[in-house]
């Protein structure tokens, strides 16, 4: 091993930006994209300074060698596990957990997603999709889709959506995400300068206590009604967690690691649909032949490119090395922090032809392999409700364009922005009539 790392090159010779710091991030904050593009024109890795110091992986061949790792390999990025411990509420987060206690907590939560808990989200996801378009005629996308998507995750989570207690869970919960997703107000929730004066601070700590206080509520409620277990993920928490606080932390992220890119990609989807004739027509086509929608290849090819495109985690979290590591030909010195690329890898021009088009054919024709192809990450860390999300969005996608004809309101193109901590469209207007 020291043979083989002692022929590598040295990691300073990565090629960097020369811009100062400040300039990077404030191009990081506003336009991560084009911050993103600017670093990979120089190489397939390459140094930046923002969100922090750190290396972007931007070649299948460096993300093999990061998924390959056993999960011992990588270490907790300490300010990144800050800002997850306080968006979720404290420690107890799959998130931020590492090693033997990551392992746990990845198995206790396994089981949720397998395929007969989520039968029970079907019925679900089609009448609220109904519910939400019936009489209207025009819609803003991406709230019809914020609904769809945080009914689901409760009713996955709790076992329903209904109901004071959910609606004030959902309520808070969304409040949160509105705050972290403005760069101005999430600069005064993170700066602990800032929190003195902050109002939107004291206004997130309070909505953080009633989101608490009503899952503490449930908690205490099923415990003394001695109620077993309930098809959902909290029942499994309640009889795996070690604390109540765990359970708060595992419930909070599992909301908005849910519920922020299913939405994004299903607004995604529905722009493409309306833009692209000829895909509209081929996806009409096929819904309309009656198979059950979980099983037609053309939707799951529009819903792959989809995230192609535009994949909502446009960097993965960081992941810092403990001992020297081999990264392409260069030698990384032990706390290197490494960001794979989702966004950088599926636009490279020699895997996806013509990569700034929406064709989703390309996923009929040709097979990409698990480090070509990386939405729902992949190693130890990979996306735990892939399953989920795309049963939903075939579902809700389905449902929509099987009843309802959608059109764009406005014919303008729609950009990728950044939402928050991910990526997502801006806002538009669809035209919604029954078939
Ligand atoms: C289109 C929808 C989704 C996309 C594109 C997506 C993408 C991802 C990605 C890329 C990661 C890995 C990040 C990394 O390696 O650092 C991840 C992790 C995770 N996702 Fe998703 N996700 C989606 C939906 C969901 C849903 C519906 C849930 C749960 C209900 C969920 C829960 C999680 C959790 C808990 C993790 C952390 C897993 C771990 O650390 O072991 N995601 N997701």
């Amino acid at each position: 091993m020291t043979t083989l790392l002692n022929s590598l090159r040295n990691p300073t010779e990565i090629p960097s930006s020369k811009a100062p710091y400040l300039l990077q991030l404030s191009s990081f904050i506003l336009d991560p994209i084009a911050y993103l593009e600017a670093g990979f024109a120089r190489s397939d890795v390459f140094w930046v300074y923002a969100p922090m110091r750190a290396i972007i992986a931007a070649s299948p061949e460096a993300v093999r060698q990061v998924f390959a790792e056993p999960e011992e390999t990588f270490g907790v990025v300490e300010n990144f596990a800050d800002s997850v411990r306080f968006i979720f509420g404290g420690d107890g987060s799959i998130a931020m957990a590492s090693g033997e206690e990551y392992l746990r907590q990845r198995q206790m939560l396994l089981p949720a997603f397998r395929g007969e808990r989520m039968k029970t989200c079907r019925e679900l996801v089609c009448q609220v999709t109904r519910s939400l378009l019936d009489g209207k005629r025009k819609i803003v996308t991406e709230e019809v889709a914020r609904e769809i998507t945080v009914a689901t995750i409760l009713s996955f989570t709790f076992g329903s959506f209904e109901g004071e207690r959910y609606q004030t869970i959902a309520r808070e919960f969304m409040f949160q995400l509105g705050l972290i997703e403005t760069p101005l107000k999430a600069i005064q929730l993170f700066n602990p300068f800032l929190q003195v004066f902050s109002g939107t601070y004291r206004k997130w700590l309070r909505s953080r206590e009633i989101f608490f206080e009503e899952v503490a509520a449930e908690i205490r409620e099923r415990r003394q009604a001695g109620v077993g277990d309930q098809g959902d993920i909290l029942s499994i928490l309640m009889q795996e967690s070690e604390t109540n606080q765990e359970i708060y932390c595992q419930v909070m992220t599992l909301l908005f690691a849910g519920r922020e890119p299913t939405s994004y990609t299903l607004t995604w989807i529905l722009y493409w649909v309306s833009t692209i004739p000829e895909v509209k027509d081929k996806l009409l086509a096929e819904i309309d032949s009656g198979e059950d929608f979980r099983s037609l290849p053309y939707l799951d090819a529009v819903i792959k490119e989809a995230l192609r495109i535009y994949p909502p985690p446009y960097i993965f979290g960081p992941r810092k090395t403990k001992f020297p590591f081999k990264l392409l030909d260069w030698e990384l010195e032990p706390n290197t922090v490494i960001y794979p690329s989702p966004y950088l890898i599926h636009h490279r021009e020699e895997i996806y032809p013509e990569p700034e088009k929406f064709r989703p054919e390309r996923f009929l024709e040709r097979h990409f392999t698990p480090y070509e192809y990386i939405p729902f990450g992949g190693g130890h860390r990979s996306c735990i409700g892939m399953a989920l999300a795309l049963f939903e969005l075939k579902l809700a996608i389905g449902t929509i364009l099987s009843e309802y004809n959608v059109e764009l309101a406005d014919k303008r193109p729609v950009r990728a922005i950044r939402r928050g901590a991910v990526l997502g469209p801006e806002k538009f207007e669809l035209l919604v009539e029954p078939r």
